[in-house]
């Protein structure tokens, strides 16, 4: 590309897009906070045939926004539509969580949607298609795909735990009383799910005096291993007890955040947390999503390796492996029967 010339629109897919997420994150995408800010882009929602005159009033607001990035909206409640081509998917519709919806039952929802989403990934998305997973079981809606989209690469398919990883900043950055922007290297290890284990043992502080490790600026591991680690647990069920529904902005977000730094890299001396298939790194069998540490690079995620996990770590590392070993039992009889 020479130095001056415009990029070319690149395809984006938000599934789900008549939704909270889904309202939230397409002016996101729209001023370039996903993909770059000279980056255009060609928005294509999708939702069901019941939120159609939803989704074109979505597509009247983002005309009427007058957005110079955005090149092109799609509205469409068919799947073959909607994956046409695209680049980018971001996968947020499915089943939401009612009160009193067991985990299983969200499983058993939400994987035959992702079955049939595989399909329409790998017959119609461009072959290089990147996609970030949203909708819960996040980790196993994402196996799922894996699993029935073999065309696609699997280190392509990536799910949020950015969200819970940005939860973790900010609980440290509240604390300590520091700009949130300060702090970094924060861990999210697992499931998106509350057995992940948010991990602030190599988190820093960025201070006038250089970085500061956490654990020294903190000096209370009763509240890192304890408080900390349940507060970011338990945020997602906070805030859907203080709104009456499950995040959206904090969500969309943190979503723009996982796919930037895929793209365009992680800064140097950072790492972010994504949900990736296992390579089996840090004791995490393989033929699982799990959450690790990562770097990106010119499109491509890297697993941060040679950290330091002690037993405490290891012990909490372990209860997440053991429940999506559970969930992909019960997707894999769901899917394949
Ligand atoms: C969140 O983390 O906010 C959501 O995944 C919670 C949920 O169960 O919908």
């Amino acid at each position: 590309r020479v130095r001056d010339e415009p990029k070319q629109p690149v395809k984006v897919l938000v599934t789900g897009a008549a939704g909270q997420i889904g309202y939230a994150i397409v002016p996101m995408i729209a001023r370039g906070l996903m993909l770059g800010p000279d980056q255009p882009v060609v928005l294509h929602m999708l939702d069901l045939p019941r939120s159609a005159d939803a989704l074109k009033g979505v597509r009247m607001e983002l005309i009427d926004a007058a957005l110079p990035l955005l090149r092109g909206v799609v509205v469409t409640s068919d799947e073959a539509e909607a994956f046409k081509g695209v680049n980018f998917a971001v996968l947020i519709g499915g089943w939401p969580r009612k009160e009193g919806m067991e985990r299983n039952d969200l499983i058993a929802k939400n994987v035959t949607i992702y079955r049939s989403q595989a399909s329409a990934l790998q017959k119609h998305a461009a072959p290089n298609c990147k996609v970030l997973v949203v909708a819960n079981p996040a980790n196993t809606n994402a196996l799922v795909l894996k699993e029935f989209a073999s065309a696609i690469p699997t280190k392509n398919i990536t799910c949020l735990t950015r969200l819970d990883h940005n939860r973790a900043l900010g609980q440290i950055s509240e604390k300590l009383g520091v700009h949130v922007g300060d702090v970094k290297n924060a861990i999210v290890w697992g499931n998106h799910s509350s057995t992940q284990f948010p991990d602030a043992s190599h988190a820093t502080v960025r201070t006038e005096q250089g970085e500061k490790p956490v654990r020294e600026l903190v000096a209370d591991e009763k509240w890192l291993r304890e408080e900390f680690v349940s507060i970011v647990q338990q945020r997602g069920a906070a805030v859907i007890k203080a709104r009456k529904q499950s995040s959206s902005l904090s969500a969309a977000s943190s979503a723009c955040d996982h796919m930037r730094d895929w793209i365009l890299g992680t800064p140097k001396g950072s790492w972010v947390s994504m949900g990736v298939h296992s390579d089996g790194s840090y004791g995490v069998p393989e033929g699982i999503f799990y959450s690790f540490p990562v770097t990106c690079e010119k499109g491509e995620w890297a697993i941060v390796q040679g950290l330091q996990v002690d037993e405490f770590a290891r012990s909490k590392m372990e209860l997440s492996v053991n429940e999506l070993e559970e969930e992909k039992v019960i997707a894999y009889e769901l899917v394949s029967s």
